[in-house]
């Protein structure tokens, strides 16, 4: 297994060009399973989830084609030859199970298997059910698969749902792009990747209003065509880069960064004493010297502070003047980066769903352990204001979400290789 070599010290400067959003890429994939026209989606990332998701696709009779150096993927699902989501693929990555609603509003069937546990918490997905239900689904779960079947196609209907889910709204929105009448989605998630979403579908030709306030309606159509869309930028990869000066000091830019995407996160960076400018470039982010100051942190649903970025933040804590109170909103289990970045010396008192962090001068390099995918890339934003050598290993969490991630820190100076099959 690789592992990523990451030597501190060395202050950071130039630019990091921010690539499309994951998330946003994953929701935007299952959306072709609407149309039996093309779908092409440009500035994709190229990551091994997204290789799982063209996988997943594939599966079920649709084509995926990477072109440019798989920043552009052509997409067509004229020929839907299999309508189940076998557990192989889908154990892999949760957000296999977005292509339920799709399958469902166009076919009237579906079977998909659902996901296992996560390192993150139990996070089920009840409430993708069950806005399916209120559409008029009828479900059913055998053998570790929901069996979905509409079979006179779906109705539109008032959805509530009980908790904000990004992953459930996306669901219940592409299902009832295609169907009978209006569907009115209340609490719904806010998130850009859903704004991209509804973006995406309105080129499809779906009649979608509301996206990015929590109340979104949409009038069902009969068919959606085909479309060309740009994957927005990832705002958690636009954060995570915009922490590595904060930490290692220097100045980066990152190129494509906006302001909207991540304004109560560069809000709290900003209180901790760092310059944040808006370039016409993009962001770009200036520690001059001295030890920044410590925060408090709560996560939240968009807007508020994201749950992705939770982790790098704590990393910047962990050198801090001061106590930093983290509190984790969303998932339980989310601290477990805590005890890896222990090991490199910082004071971190996990209890519950709060970590409270006291800033030490200096981060030691230590060999630790990549858990997640956020916490992964914590443990190297973490190399950098290290002293000495830190080795993460299982980085394959990392090269779910980040592409080249040794490509663009070292392109910024930071002295960091991957080291392979160790
Ligand atoms: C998405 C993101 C993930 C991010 C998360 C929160 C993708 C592929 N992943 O995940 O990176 O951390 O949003 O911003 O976009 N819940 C239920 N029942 C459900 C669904 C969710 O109880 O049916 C709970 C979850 O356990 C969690 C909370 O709702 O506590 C929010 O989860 P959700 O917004 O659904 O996250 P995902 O869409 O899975």
């Amino acid at each position: 297994m690789d592992s990523i070599l990451v030597r501190g010290g060395t202050e950071l400067a130039g630019e990091i060009p921010i690539a499309g959003a994951k998330n946003a890429c994953l929701t935007l994939m299952p959306a072709t399973l609407l149309s039996d026209e093309p779908l092409t989606l440009t500035n994709a990332p190229r990551l091994s989830d997204i290789r799982t998701m063209t996988q997943l696709l594939a599966s079920l009779g649709a084509e995926v084609t990477q072109l440019q150096d798989g920043q552009v993927l052509a997409m067509s699902s004229h020929d839907i030859n299999n309508l189940t989501a076998d557990y192989d693929i889908v154990r892999k990555m949760r957000a296999s199970i977005l292509v339920l609603g799709p399958m469902l509003a166009r076919c009237g069937r579906a079977v998909v298997s659902l996901p296992g546990g996560c390192a993150i918490g139990a996070r089920p997905v009840d409430l993708h059910l069950k806005g399916l239900e209120a559409l008029g689904a009828t479900l059913d779960l055998k053998d570790g698969y929901v069996h979905a079947e509409a079979k006179s196609g779906l109705k539109g209907a008032v959805f509530e749902f009980p908790l904000v889910s990004v992953g459930a709204t996306e669901n219940i929105l592409m299902a009832s792009v295609l169907a009978k009448g209006t569907t009115v989605l209340k609490n719904a998630a806010r998130e850009p990747e859903i704004v991209d979403l509804a973006q995406c579908l309105r080129r499809m030709g779906a009649q979608i209003e509301g996206e990015g306030t929590s109340e979104i309606t949409i009038q069902g159509v009969d068919r959606l065509h085909g479309a060309t869309h740009p994957v927005v930028p990832d705002r958690i990869e636009l954060g995570t880069y915009m922490l590595a000066p904060a930490i290692a000091g220097g100045s980066v830019e990152c190129l494509g960064g906006r302001m909207e995407l991540v304004s109560s996160f560069a809000e709290k960076l900003a209180a901790t004493g760092v310059e944040i400018e808006e370039t016409a470039k993009g962001l770009k982010v200036t520690r001059k010297n001295g030890r920044v100051r410590s925060v408090d942190v709560e996560t939240a649903p968009f807007p508020g502070f994201p749950t992705d970025l939770q982790a790098q933040m704590m990393a910047l804590m962990c050198t801090a003047d001061g106590v930093s109170v983290l509190e984790e909103r969303i998932f339980e289990n989310r601290f477990m980066h805590a005890p890896e970045l222990m090991r490199m010396g910082a004071s971190i008192d996990v209890s519950g769903g709060t970590a409270t962090v006291t800033g030490v001068e200096k981060l030691k390099g230590a060999p630790v352990m990549a858990t997640d995918l956020r916490a992964s890339v914590s443990l190297i934003l973490a190399g950098l204001a290290a002293e000495g050598e830190t080795r993460v290993s299982r980085v394959y969490h990392l090269d779910r979400g980040y592409e080249h991630v040794v490509r663009k820190l070292s392109g910024v100076g930071a002295s960091i290789e991957r080291v392979h099959g160790e």
